[in-house]
């Protein structure tokens, strides 16, 4: 019967999972258990089978079986309706057996019943409507509301994870997305175009459609629902307010607020940044936002100014990006004009006609160019003497021409005229002194002492700046006016201007100089033109005459110059296992006469290259190694052959490339490892390889393994990285004596190159963890350390005599790198 019964079971639905052998899966003794059944399934199944042993003939089911668990007189248990773990997920009961006199003989025990879940819940959201508001360009991403919905079902089960989704967005223009849901959390978010593009202006309000679904959205059998949402798009009043004017020099009382910026919400932390290091800043903000100039500007001294407005939350976390505040300095007129000069002196000729300008006077004004505040009108107000009359000078109003206005000047009448000129602004008037000279007419002309200064023959390589030659022309008109001074002009052979004259006022001597160097190769003779000419117009009916003109041949002799090399520097790379011979560089020098050119080296200190002096390629003459020079550096040197022999130099670098050239080896002397002996169980010591080469930037990758074929019973290594190991003892039975371990350490390289190395370990007596042995010993045991021999010497080199002499190894690294036993190395007995 009960065997039927088992075998119409839904098997899939009992799940058990405690203790049960084989046998046991279906029936067993009364013990405690726990089964798992699923929520929902048909009711009447049977779970399991209590055997109870004599003389208990009955159970009894109590706890928490809410009506729905039974078990029958021969210990079948089973329930009569659908489980609900939303309901109750888990049932505790209690089972005993029972005596024909209804005493309990057995248990109670537990028995557990777990409810799974099964997807039998729809999700809901909390609200039917939601609605929210958001601020024009918020940060994408960043939510500003939530959408929530429960699922009664397992949230560990896919039955009750949920998943939410936008369906419909309204309006929705160009198909474009403003609004994005985080499909786990529903927090709802603007995207990327959102942020940009919402405008409250355009469209103040939105409405989205969201669905929620249960199994992860990722089933078609998954329920959902759907809520509706609202938002509002709000204004963002941080905004850059517009650009400000302020009046410079404001004599109103300081601080004067100017502009303002406002955070959406009330808190926000503002402050001004700088956009330009000054050494002032004369503005400020309050915590409304509130921006203030605090003291007069100056426009003279900065226009407009440029800066930033911040706000920030209580973190110090900046709310949005920066605002830019622009500040106009407003021009007032508060500087007056001034004077070219203290004072100004022109000069007019004897005859000059009525109406010749004499001069401009140009005065300044500091205050906005082109503005009435600078904008600067002329007028004459003195005139000393005013003989033989007054107003005998004119000043145009705006442009500052100078002009005689009644008449031509004589000297004897007054060889000077002192004129006050009152410059004025819309508000300011200054004065400013102008003398007028009235000097010689210009009626002789600039006579040289000699027209022909012959051959200046100078080398090509004649300094700038070279006075070559000193002219002479002299002028019969007043010393020390523009028309006796004289000018002296090139004005024929020197269209590269190699040359200038400069003038001596005293003597009116001319100082031929080099401007521009010479060259023989393309100017070796040149007839130079000069004529002596008066910065003064000379008088109608004189003109400057041959004798105003005078000339000389300028010849430039050739240099010997010096080979030159067609680089400073020379750089070759090549592998430092080039063959002897090998062809490495090469440098060429030209003689810029054309001469041959032989070539050498200097400072080659390794002896490793040569020149061919005729052709100039660099040859290798011995191996080279990178580990010692990674660049060779040396100098070429170029000679003429014949003529003086001049040379010049070079430099010469030689940069060698990496090959693998030399085999790994232990990165230190490690004559002081130690294990403590006996051996209480296996131990280990670490130990690094290097390699001379040069590596790769993930350093080193050494493979590391035992030298020879015995050993392989007493030890092991295992790699650590790439260049640490660790040797460990396999077993624990080793003599009290020296032992050196062959390792075997392959570099990986190209060519891979390998080297056996001696690890030395010292198996010693150890107390308090740290290795004594009596030096006494040394000569009769051959295994004491190297290092108990080489302080040894040390002691006896520096005459200490000792009989007995005890080393002291200490642990040095506490026991973080020692795995059952003690690993160190030798420190000297020392203070
Ligand atoms: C959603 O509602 C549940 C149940 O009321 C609550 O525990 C949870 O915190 C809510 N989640 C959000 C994001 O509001
Ligand atoms: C849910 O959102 C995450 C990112 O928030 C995304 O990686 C994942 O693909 C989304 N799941 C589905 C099914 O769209
Ligand atoms: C401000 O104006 C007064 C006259 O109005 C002037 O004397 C002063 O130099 C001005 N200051 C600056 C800084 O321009
Ligand atoms: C003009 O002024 C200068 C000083 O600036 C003075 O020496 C000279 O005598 C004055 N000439 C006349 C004619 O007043
Ligand atoms: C100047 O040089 C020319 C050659 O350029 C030569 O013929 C002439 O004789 C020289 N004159 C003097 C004065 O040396
Ligand atoms: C040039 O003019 C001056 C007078 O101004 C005269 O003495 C001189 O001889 C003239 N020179 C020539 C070359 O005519
Ligand atoms: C080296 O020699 C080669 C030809 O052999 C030539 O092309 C190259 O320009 C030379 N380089 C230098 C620096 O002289
Ligand atoms: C390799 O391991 C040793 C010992 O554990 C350690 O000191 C060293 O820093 C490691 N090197 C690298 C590159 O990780």
């Amino acid at each position: 019967m009960v065997t039927a019964w088992l075998q119409s079971l839904c098997l899939l639905t009992l799940h058990l999972t405690t203790g049960f052998g084989q046998e046991g899966k279906f029936s067993g003794p009364l013990k405690p258990m726990t089964f798992s059944i699923f929520e929902g399934q048909e009711p009447s199944q049977i779970i399991f089978q209590f055997k109870a042993n004599p003389p208990a003939v009955t159970f009894e089911l109590s706890g928490e079986t809410d009506g729905i668990f039974m078990i029958e007189p021969d210990g079948l248990l089973y329930y009569t309706r659908a489980l609900d773990r939303e309901t109750r997920a888990t049932h505790h009961l209690q089972l005993a057996a029972l005596d024909s006199h209804g005493a309990t003989v057995e248990g109670p025990v537990p028995i557990t019943i777990e409810v799974k879940d099964i997807n039998d819940n729809k999700p809901m959201f909390l609200q039917s409507k939601y609605e929210g508001s958001v601020r024009q360009n918020s940060r994408p991403g960043k939510p500003f509301m939530y959408v929530n919905a429960t699922d009664l079902d397992d949230p560990a089960t896919p039955n009750g994870q949920l998943f939410y989704e936008i369906v419909i967005q309204l309006p929705k223009i160009n198909n474009v997305m403003y609004f994005q849901i985080n499909n786990k959390t529903g927090a709802i978010s603007l995207t990327y175009q959102g942020a940009k593009e919402l405008d409250p202006v355009k469209n103040p309000s939105y409405n989205l459609v969201v669905s929620v679904k249960d199994m992860g959205g990722q089933t078609e059998n998954s329920f959902s629902d759907t809520t509706s949402v609202d938002i509002i798009v709000k204004e963002n009043i941080w905004k850059a307010p517009d650009p400000v004017e302020v009046l410079e020099n404001s004599t109103d009382p300081h601080p004067i607020k100017i502009t303002q910026v406002r955070w959406n919400d009330p808190g926000a932390q503002y402050s001004l940044v700088e956009k330009e290091k000054l050494p002032k800043f004369p503005f400020s903000i309050d915590q409304e936002g509130d921006i203030y100039v605090t003291q007069p500007l100056d426009r003279e001294e900065k226009d407009s100014h440029v800066f930033y407005a911040t706000a920030k939350d209580d973190y110090g976390k900046l709310l949005a990006l920066p605002l830019e505040i622009h500040v106009k300095v407003k021009d007032i007129n508060d500087n007056p004009p001034t004077c070219p000069s203290a004072l100004t002196v022109f000069e007019v000729q004897e005859n000059e006609v009525l109406g010749s300008s004499i001069g401009i006077f140009t005065a300044h004004d500091m205050d906005e160019e082109n503005t009435v505040n600078s904008i600067l009108k002329y007028k004459i107000v003195d005139q000393a003497p005013k003989f033989p009359s007054d107003g005998l000078f004119l000043i145009e109003d705006y442009q500052g021409k100078v002009q005689l206005s009644k008449q031509s000047l004589k000297k004897q009448d007054t060889p000077q005229y002192n004129l006050t000129v009152e410059v004025s602004d819309q508000d300011f008037k200054t004065l400013c002194f102008l003398q007028v000279n009235i000097i010689d007419i210009n009626d002789q002309i600039p006579i040289f002492e000699k027209s022909d200064y012959g051959n200046v023959t100078l080398p090509e390589d004649t300094a700038i700046e070279s006075i070559i030659l000193t002219i002479q022309a002299t002028d019969a008109d007043e010393p020390f006016t523009g028309s006796s001074k004289i000018l002296y002009k090139i004005v024929q052979g020197d269209n590269e201007e190699r040359l200038v004259v400069d003038t001596d006022l005293q003597t009116n001597a001319g100082y031929v100089k080099i401007k521009k160097p010479l060259d023989f190769e393309t100017a070796p003779v040149s007839n130079i033109m000069l004529h002596a000419e008066n910065p003064e117009p000379l008088v109608s009916g004189v003109l400057y005459n041959a004798s105003s003109f005078a000339s000389f041949k300028l010849i430039v002799t050739d240099v010997n110059e010096a080979p030159v090399f067609s680089q400073y520097l020379f750089q070759e790379k090549v592998s430092e296992d080039v063959a002897v011979g090998t062809k490495v560089g090469n440098v060429t020098a030209r003689d810029p006469e054309g001469l041959a050119v032989s070539y050498s080296l200097r400072g080659d200190k390794r002896g490793w290259l040569k020149i061919d002096s005729v052709t100039g390629d660099i040859f290798s003459v011995a191996p080279l190694d990178r580990e010692a020079e990674s660049v060779y550096w040396v100098q070429v040197v170029a000679t003429e052959v014949g003529g003086s022999s001049l040379s010049s130099t070079a430099n010469f670098h030689l940069a060698l490339t990496d090959v693998n050239d030399n085999p790994p080896r232990l990165a230190k002397d490690y004559t002081g490892l130690f294990l403590c002996h006996p051996l209480s169980a296996t131990g280990s010591v670490i130990f690094e390889a290097t390699d001379d080469d040069q590596q790769s930037f993930r350093g080193p990758q050494f493979a590391f393994s035992l030298g020879s074929g015995s050993l392989q019973n007493d030890w092991e290594i295992s790699k650590i990285n790439g260049t640490h190991a660790r040797l460990s003892t396999k077993h624990t039975n080793f003599e009290e004596r020296a032992y050196e371990i062959p390792i075997r350490i392959g570099d990986g390289g190209r060519p891979p190159l390998e080297a056996v190395v001696s690890l030395p370990v010292t198996f010693c007596k150890c107390v308090e963890g740290s290795c004594f042995r009596p030096v006494g010993n040394q000569e009769g045991i051959p295994t004491v350390g190297m290092a108990v021999g080489i302080l040894l010497t040390t002691f006896l080199v520096i005459g200490i005599i000792l009989t007995v002499v005890f080393v002291r190894m200490k642990n040095d690294k506490g026991k973080n790198n020692v795995e059952n036993a003690r690993v160190s190395e030798l420190r000297p007995l020392s203070g």
